[in-house]
């Protein structure tokens, strides 16, 4: 059973898929792995320390040599993968709606894509869920760039001086990144405030000691919905929603964007005139700003400025806490694999929950059904 860990090849992907802490684990379940030179070198992990662990350290082609398995942040170019195993799986995101085409190409050289954006949210899947640990971590940073770009301070300080008033912050969308973004804006002393379309999410923002600003007048999303996404809203909602945001982000400091829809492009929150109300010197963080955006005129990496508001979102932004993110990453990679770790037959052998879900090509077809018809 042999487990390779290419270096990521995406420009400005900074993460790895395997840590010196879960080559251990792997090596312990009686795998051989294997990692490409310099493949931690972004996240700070050296050769000497996968070494260390038990890793075989080589170049791509050597790694992927004879492999059963093939981890990765991001799905690596089919061509890469010459010589691994007939059959070898690969776990990586594939964000299978954006880039249909590497699906088919997968399923052409006969490869087994395991794509871990599509873990299924269950009880038993949660520490396997790469986009709850990367969102997590981008919520926090979020936060922390956005208090980066701001001329002031987040907490209302008493100084001899004067006084400076606490930050104003709202967090539109509340799923794993809003809720740590409420988190942090509140440990550095800002006064948050929150909205969602799901009905669900209200006391909980209430509970980090935020205040829920929810439109009321048109029905929201009540429960927790297919594994607790959300929905495209009717245009109803959207028209009430864009009033009571244009109300309240006028008196905001900072605005951070979350929202999200699977498979679909981002919803748009924020126009061009509702900047236009916003005070100068004002920051939004747009989250989805890889999916389309929440914000008119948000582009990914640059800072924009419109009407003195600035106007940032990165375009992989757990890329930007390239450590911890690949420790929890590659903790996701190790969680799954190792609990159906088959001892028998030395290596994991899925259930159909979970495999069913993941799994985007078998035996050279696409087989998931979220890319059928
Ligand atoms: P997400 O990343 O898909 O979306 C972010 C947030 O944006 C969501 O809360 C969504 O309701 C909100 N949103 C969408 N359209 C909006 C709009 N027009 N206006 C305002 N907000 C909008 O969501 P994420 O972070 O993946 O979490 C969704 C839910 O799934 C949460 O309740 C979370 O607790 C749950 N979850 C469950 C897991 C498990 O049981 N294994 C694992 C991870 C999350």
């Amino acid at each position: 059973m042999r487990i390779a860990v290419l270096k990521e090849r995406a420009p400005g992907e900074t993460r790895v898929a395997a840590t010196p802490e879960t080559v251990k684990k792997f090596v312990a379940l009686g795998a051989a792995v294997a990692v490409e030179e310099g493949a931690g070198e972004a996240a700070s992990v050296s050769d000497a320390a996968y070494r260390e662990a038990g890793a075989e350290l080589g170049s791509a082609a050597g790694v992927v040599k004879g492999a059963d398995i093939v981890l990765g942040i991001q799905a690596p170019d089919a061509a890469l993968l010459q010589g691994a195993k007939p059959g070898a799986w690969v776990a990586a995101l594939f964000d299978p709606f954006g880039y249909r085409e590497r699906v088919d190409v997968y399923a052409a050289a006969g490869f087994e894509a395991l794509a871990m954006e599509f873990m299924p949210r269950i009880t038993r899947a949660q520490s396997m869920d790469v986009l709850s640990s990367q969102s997590n971590l981008a919520g926090y940073k979020a936060v922390i760039a956005a208090a980066d770009g701001y001329g002031r301070a987040f907490p209302m300080m008493m100084t001899a001086a004067g006084t400076i008033q606490a930050a104003k912050v709202f967090v539109m969308g509340v799923g794993v990144a809003g809720l740590q973004a409420i988190a942090t804006a509140r440990r550095l002393g800002a006064q948050v405030s929150a909205t969602d379309v799901r009905s669900a999410t209200k006391e909980q923002i209430q509970s980090l000691g935020a205040k829920p600003v929810f439109v009321e007048s048109v029905a929201g999303i009540e429960g927790e919905g297919s594994g607790g996404y959300a929905t495209e809203m009717s245009e109803e909602y959207q028209k009430a929603q864009a009033e009571l945001v244009s109300g309240h982000i006028a008196r905001q400091d900072i605005v951070i964007t979350t929202a999200l829809i699977p498979g679909r492009a981002a919803p748009r929150l924020i126009s061009d005139a509702q900047i236009a109300t916003m005070k100068p010197g004002s920051v939004i963080f747009d989250l989805a700003v890889a999916q389309g955006g929440n914000v008119e005129g948000s582009a990914a990496d640059q800072v924009i400025e419109k009407h003195g508001v600035k106007i940032v979102g990165y375009s992989n932004t757990a890329a930007h806490l390239a450590a911890d993110a690949s420790a929890l990453f590659a903790r996701n990679h190790y969680n799954f694999l190792s609990a159906f770790w088959d001892k028998a037959a030395g290596r994991p052998v899925l259930d159909e929950e979970i495999g069913d879900a993941v799994r985007l090509t078998r035996g050279g077809e696409v087989v998931n059904e979220r890319l059928k018809g």
